[in-house]
């Protein structure tokens, strides 16, 4: 599994701001969606293109457009629907598919409550949105219903991660698993705390984009 740090002073800038406190629910959401829109610029860097040639005013030039099947954009609900619009904003032919999941807060497992990927992925380069990768058990179950599903490739686009998380997600997708996985992040953190939110993180990021449950 590859990991990326996106090291860029925008980025920083605007994480900053996301992990103070005082930052208000309309701040949040529009910081969200810039930063995500950065880390998409990183994260669709190996997207498939295929050549093609178009006229200009006064000649013919060679370029590239996005190959077919488009890629399939996977937001985790709640809080990856944050993320959606700074991802399709890059990505507007994308397919959008939904899963579900929720933690337990004793046990921090994770349950599916909704599924609705294609059910065939054979070729498909998919990005999943989920802004904290933590303990890695969620991210660790959508890319299983992925692989299942015979994606080419997945990328997740991650707001922050801990290490645990990072080190869950790698040893599941070990390089000899034949499905190449990436996680695409502004920051690695600290670690966990004992109610499994990342340290110094920036809270619970579904209450702060869109209220507590
Ligand atoms: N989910 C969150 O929203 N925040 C964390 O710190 C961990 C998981």
């Amino acid at each position: 599994m590859q990991t990326l740090v996106v090291d860029h002073p925008l980025i920083a800038h605007k994480l900053t701001t996301l992990r103070d406190e005082a930052t208000e629910a309309p701040t949040f959401r529009r910081l969200t969606d810039e930063l995500v829109t950065l880390l998409a610029y990183e994260a669709t860097r190996e997207v498939t293109v295929q050549p093609v040639v178009v006229r200009t005013p006064v000649g013919e030039a060679q370029g590239v457009k996005l190959a077919s099947p488009p890629p399939l954009v996977v937001p985790v609900l709640r809080a990856g629907i944050g993320m959606l619009d700074g991802m399709i904003r890059l990505l507007p032919m994308a397919d959008v598919g939904f899963v579900g999941l929720a933690r337990d807060e004793e046990s921090l497992v994770a349950a599916t409550y909704a599924n609705r990927l294609p059910a065939n992925l054979a070729g498909r380069h998919v990005f999943v949105l989920d802004p904290m990768l933590a303990t890695g058990g969620t991210l660790e179950t959508v890319i299983t219903m992925l692989a299942e599903r015979e994606a080419a490739s997945v990328t997740a686009v991650c707001l922050l991660a801990a290490p645990e998380g990072i080190e869950r997600v790698a040893a599941a997708f070990r390089d000899d698993v034949p499905l190449p996985v990436r996680v695409v992040t502004a920051a690695l953190d600290e670690r966990l705390n004992e109610r499994g939110y990342i340290l110094p993180g920036l809270g619970d990021a579904g209450d702060r984009l869109f209220g507590a449950v």
